[in-house]
């Protein structure tokens, strides 16, 4: 296969932008080049100079006057909630038992499973996310069907089966045993298989016995490179509860760290209510508070503190996410754009710098894989996306008076979505679905 050429306007942070004048974080090429071969990106830097010494059969693909950035990143989304979202619930623990729940029984089925997998897949790929944090159902099945479908489209996914063995349906209970050794089998089968990753996923401490909880602690001890995801501290019905059902425990986060689960590679979805000690021992551990804004607004949870949370001494690391299906949009532009509005409420600002640092660099490093995706670096896998500010009328109409870079961003975090996602590249092959 030759080398692909793309010429655009490119953007890549290196760092986290400090100010919204902050030219510093990252690199921008007016008129750039990325060379892209067999799934990796080979060179980035302005069109002149890459174009000079390129292989002779190159393609050039001119993207002119789009923005090339990397893939975007969602690090917590429930694949089996697709058929959720809008469910009408007064709050977390209703909105569960009445709606996720049963919905997540369908998914014993194999054929459901694979089919709202494709759906998922080309969701995602529609609205510019390339990696995505996925919770799959209980059943084994549903974990297959996940991780099948990514190594079809070449994605790098991380997913895990969910481990749950109370508190919910009998149709969505495993056992400690079975729990243990299914993700041990979903491991076996998909860890490492193409680009994906197996997360261990227990959903969170309402839904898991003690004993359970000691059986992921064994998972963690044997794969102590593996993610682990679950939720922390969303509601203050879901708080009280667990503490209840954990009473030895001093806080709700004191419950994981028993099981030893707070480590660099743990994901905590919400993680709103934090105490300053369950912060610190957050922080001590350098596990990472997966901040949600529109399942938070919709499920009216709370307003994420996110600035409390980077200017303590002991600073939490932060990555940001969609929470389908209590999340209400795929796109990561709504999501930022929920996420903005949140710190308005709180009296703090986000600027866009931040926001796209956020959905890209920010949160492969909450990750530990920047080695690998959210940034366009030679020698990373060539996931990226071509966004159009103007995309729709209002946002060409918008776009005559934009004079900056981050103006152009925060126009597309406020008014855009999948129609201002051109081409969504993974592993260099263009995804986007058509329809
Ligand atoms: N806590 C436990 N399970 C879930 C879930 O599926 N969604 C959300 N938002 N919170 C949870
Ligand atoms: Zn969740």
């Amino acid at each position: 296969m030759s080398a692909t050429l793309f010429r655009a306007r490119l953007l890549s942070f290196t760092r986290a932008p400090e100010h919204i004048d902050d030219s510093g974080s990252y690199r921008y090429e007016s008129d750039g080049a990325l060379l892209v071969d067999d799934g990796k990106i080979l060179a980035m830097g302005d069109y002149a100079t890459v174009s000079t010494s390129v292989p002779e059969d190159t393609v050039v693909i001119d993207r002119r006057p789009h923005l090339i950035l990397p893939g975007l990143i969602d690090t917590h989304v429930h694949f089996p909630q697709m058929q959720v979202i809008a469910s009408y619930a007064a709050n977390l623990l209703e909105w569960l038992n009445t709606y996720t729940f049963p919905e997540e029984c369908r998914f014993v089925e194999q054929a459901h499973a694979d089919r709202i997998a494709k759906a998922f897949f080309d969701e995602f790929f529609r609205n510019g996310t390339t990696t995505a944090v996925a919770y799959c159902s209980v059943h084994k099945a549903s974990a297959d069907a996940f991780f099948a479908e990514s190594l079809r489209r070449g994605s790098l996914m991380i997913g895990g089966k969910v481990m749950m063995d109370r508190n919910a349906p009998q149709g969505l209970l495993d056992t400690p045993e079975t729990g243990y050794d299914e993700t041990r089998q979903v491991i076996a089968d998909w860890h490492g298989k193409g680009r994906n990753h197996v997360a261990i996923t227990p959903r969170f401490a309402i839904t898991s016995t003690p004993e359970q909880m000691e059986r992921v602690q064994a998972l963690a001890q044997e794969f102590p490179d593996l993610h682990i995801q679950t939720h922390l501290s969303e509601n203050h019905d879901e708080i009280r509860y667990t503490c209840e059902l954990y009473p030895d425990a001093v806080d709700y986060t004191d419950i994981y760290a028993h099981y030893g689960l707070l480590g660099r590679k743990s994901l905590f979805g919400h993680a709103i209510h934090l105490s300053d000690r369950e912060a610190d021992a957050m922080s001590e551990a350098g596990a990472v508070a997966v901040h949600c804004p529109t399942s938070n607004l919709f499920l009216g949870s709370g307003l994420f503190p996110l600035r409390k949370y980077q200017r303590r001494d002991k600073k939490l690391r932060i990555a940001v996410a969609t929470d389908i299906g209590g999340g209400s949009s795929y796109s990561m532009f709504k999501t930022l754009d929920e996420a903005y509005k949140i710190q308005q409420l709180l009296g703090e600002r986000l600027n866009p710098l931040e926001s796209f640092h956020m959905m890209t660099l920010g949160n492969a490093e909450a990750l530990s894989l920047s080695d690998r995706i959210g940034t366009l670096e030679p020698g990373t896998d060539a996931d990226f996306v071509v966004l159009n500010a103007a995309a729709t009328p209002a946002m060409a109409l918008r776009m005559e008076t934009i004079r900056s870079l981050a103006e152009e961003l925060f126009l597309l975090q406020t008014l855009g979505d999948d129609r201002s996602v051109v081409e969504t590249y993974v592993a260099g092959r263009s995804m986007k679905p058509t329809a």
